[in-house]
Order: structure tokens, then sequence, then C-alpha cells
């Protein structure tokens, strides 16, 4: 609707049943979203419905080159998904609202798990180009928290979920990384574990505000994914964090940053990030 007075709840309703119309009789279980470069995995579904943003009511559209800006629904090793090529982001001029409004709709459509990955800079030392970072913990430095405004319990589902006030200690699951490690283990080392801290962007950082960053204890910085987890655990969605490490935050790297070289790393990577989303699906929806 057109109708500005409609909630903010009643479009997230309004969206949802749209994309329910568009997915037959698919009950996604888990909802990804893809970040920078990393599509891959979208390639591996079997696909029920492509739906692009611009076709469901009220969904920002991304203005970031790279970010595809579709749905692809349909099972991923026999599991019911949906995959979001593509998010909105603060720096684009969005609203936290806005910006969390997807994560609103996936949940309203069933998913009880997300996985959310991000292109990021890596901070820790020993991180290298191309490894993929399990989020431990996250430090929510955009300044504002997209929860603000009167509480929406219809965002929950009943039990102890669409709260005022709810807890955070395991923002992402420990279930899920555990589960994770395990799909990885078949096809290498351990993957790291990580403190991810989000900043609006859209620049990057100077060498002084990683240092500050990593005396605060963050392992690595990008522009997403925070907003989403705190709607997602508003909703009772349990959540795991992928980073993708594309470049080496300033300072730590002897080469000036570019979206080209996140961009490109991205799409080296999405590929082992692919092999492991394929394997972790059935384990999750089985857990
Ligand atoms: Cl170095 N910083 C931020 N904020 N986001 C990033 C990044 C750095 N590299 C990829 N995404």
């Amino acid at each position: 609707s057109l109708n500005s007075s409609v909630s903010y709840f009643d479009r997230v309703v309004e969206a949802a049943d749209y994309l329910r119309s568009r997915l037959t009789d698919l009950m996604p279980r888990i909802g990804i979203v893809l970040g920078s470069g990393l599509g891959a995995v979208a390639e591996a579904v079997e696909i029920t419905a492509i739906i692009p943003y611009s076709e469901i009511p009220h969904f920002p559209q991304s203005t970031v080159e790279g970010h595809s800006g579709r749905i692809v629904a349909g099972r991923l090793m026999g599991v019911p998904v949906v995959v979001m090529q593509g998010r909105v982001h603060f720096y684009e001029g969005y609203t936290p609202e806005q910006v969390t409004f997807p994560m609103r709709v996936l949940g309203r459509l069933g998913i009880k798990t997300a996985i959310l990955t991000n292109a990021a800079g890596g901070i820790r030392p020993e991180y290298q180009i191309g490894d993929l970072v399990l989020l431990a913990d996250h430090i929510n430095h955009l300044g504002f928290n997209p929860l603000i405004g009167p509480n929406e319990p219809r965002f929950g589902n009943g039990v102890k979920t669409g709260l005022r006030f709810f807890d955070m200690t395991q923002a992402y699951s420990v279930e899920l990384r555990s589960l994770a490690q395990e799909a990885a283990r078949a096809d290498g080392p351990a993957l790291h574990e990580g403190v991810y801290l989000a900043t609006t962007g859209p620049s990057f950082e100077t060498p002084a505000e990683i240092r500050a960053f990593r005396a605060l204890g963050a392992d690595l910085v990008g522009m997403s994914t925070v907003p989403e987890t705190v709607v997602a655990r508003h909703m009772g969605i349990e959540v795991l964090g992928i980073s993708c490490v594309t470049n080496l935050a300033a300072g730590i790297s002897a080469t000036q940053l570019s979206h080209e070289e996140v961009f490109e790393a991205g799409s080296k990577v999405q590929h082992r990030l692919a092999a492991l989303l394929k394997r972790l699906t059935p384990a999750i929806a089985a857990h």
C-alpha cells in the first residue's frame, strides 16, 4: 500500500504474504543473506521462485554494485530456504527500519535460522584474505539499535520473543557454530571465530580507528549484519554469522582499501562458502 498510515508491522505482513503467494507450498526453514560478491550458493538451490526485490511490496532496493537484489527460494540439499542475494545498508541512506525490513519479512515467513554472511576487513593479525570467520559475537558501533521505538510484540512467536528487553549473550548460536565447524572439518582446517564490529561506513576506517577497535575486542570490521542479528534475535530466530575476510583493515594491510578489492576477494571465496553452506543446511535442519 502507498498509504503511509499503514504500520511497519502491516507492511512486513504485506510483503511476507506476497512472498508466500510466490512460494507455492515451500515453507522456508532457513534464511540466508549473501554479502558482497558472495552469491554463488544461490546456484546450488533447486529453484521454486526467483523474486526481484522490486516486485516485493515495500522491499528496499540495493544501490551498491555487486548486490544483485533478488530472493532465490527453493531447496538447498533438500532443505527449504530463502536466499537473499544482496542487502541494503545504513550508509545508502536507508533507515534502521528499512535495513531490517527484509529480516522481519523472513521472520514472518517462518524461518527458524538466519545465516548472515558478509564481506569484512580483518583486524586480527592471523587472518588472511579469503578466510571464513564465524561470528562469535558482535560490537554495535553503528550508533543506533534497530529496535528503538515502540516495541512490536507481534514480531515474536509467543515464547519469550518479541520482548522490549531481551538477552544477547548468545546472539550467535554456539550450537550453529559447532555444526559449522563440523561441516568445515570435511574440507580442511577449523574456521576462525571472531568478534565483528559494525561501522556505518561508507568510508573505510583510519588506522587509528582500527587500533581503537582492536583494543575494544574487535577481530573483524564491516558495515552490515548487526542490525539483522538484533531483529532476528528479537523474533527468536537463531543466527549464524559468517564473515569472509576480503581485505585486511587499515594499518594492518600495506595496501589501500577499495570496493573492487573487497568484491574480487568475495568472488574468489564464494565457492568455498557455498560448499560450507551445502554441507551445513541439512545439519541445521536436523538439529
Ligand atoms: Cl576494512 N571496513 C569496513 N567497515 N567494512 C569492510 C571492510 C573494512 N572491508 C570489507 N568491509
